[in-house]
């Protein structure tokens, strides 16, 4: 099993460090455990099991969609929604591991266990690139679990072979704005989404 010391450094090796974290300690502790995925302890000593999305995870996506607040909702789809349709969860949890790789943090403390966080990259071949989303709850937030999910989803596309990962981002998103810059990415203008930036990484 890989730990998150490990992850952390391979993924400094990989990618610039983040501006505030040049000499600073990690913000997450890992510890090893025999169930599958990884469990993450976050500074403030909450646990989370880090593991690849499963069919059986519709309901948690379901319930972590309505503790978003409307502002994650459109900052994450795009565009606002109001629940989270049974099709298109099931669709979401259900990948074609060919082109889509998914993360995500589940909080176990909870019976059943609660989903907090969810990272995926969908392929495209021809373009030899992914689109990626990323989306952490408001309750979890600013623990470093986006760029935790942001640097699995970087190492998967590195391990596929592709040269770029991508995303759009609302051009009011700074928090996912910052993150993307500490970690490397460029930004420019999305020429068919007006308000919206495409951000990149070469790999
Ligand atoms: C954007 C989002 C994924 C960030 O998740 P997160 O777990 O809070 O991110 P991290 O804790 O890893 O933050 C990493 C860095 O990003 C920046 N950042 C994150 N949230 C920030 C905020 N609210 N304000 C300012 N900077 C912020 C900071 O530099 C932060 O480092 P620091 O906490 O050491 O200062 C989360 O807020 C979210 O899910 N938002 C709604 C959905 C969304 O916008 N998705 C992106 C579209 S693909």
């Amino acid at each position: 099993m890989t730990s998150l010391s490990e992850i952390a450094s391979a993924s400094r090796r990989l990618l610039p460090p983040r501006s505030t974290e040049r000499f600073a300690r990690p913000h997450l502790t890992p510890a090893t455990s025999p169930a599958k995925g990884e469990q993450v302890t976050t500074r403030d000593r909450r646990e989370l099991r880090l593991r690849g999305i499963e069919p059986g995870d519709v309901a948690a996506l379901q319930r972590c969609f309505t503790r978003l607040s409307p502002e994650d909702i459109r900052r994450r789809f795009l565009h606002a929604m109001s629940e989270l349709p049974a099709p298109m969860a099931q669709r979401l949890c259900r990948l074609d591991p060919q082109i889509e790789t998914a993360y995500v943090l589940m909080d176990e403390s909870e019976r059943p266990a609660e989903m907090r966080g969810v990272g995926r990259i969908y392929v495209d071949e021809a373009a030899d690139s992914a689109e990626f989303s990323v989306l952490v709850e408001q309750d979890w937030t600013r623990l470093g679990l986006g760029a935790l999910l942001l640097q699995r989803l970087v190492d998967d596309c590195r391990r596929r072979g592709l040269s770029e990962i991508w995303g759009y981002v609302l051009q009011e998103n700074r928090p996912m704005l910052k993150l993307c810059k500490e970690l490397g990415f460029t930004r420019r203008l999305a020429p068919d989404e007006p308000g919206t930036a495409q951000i990149s990484l070469r790999l």
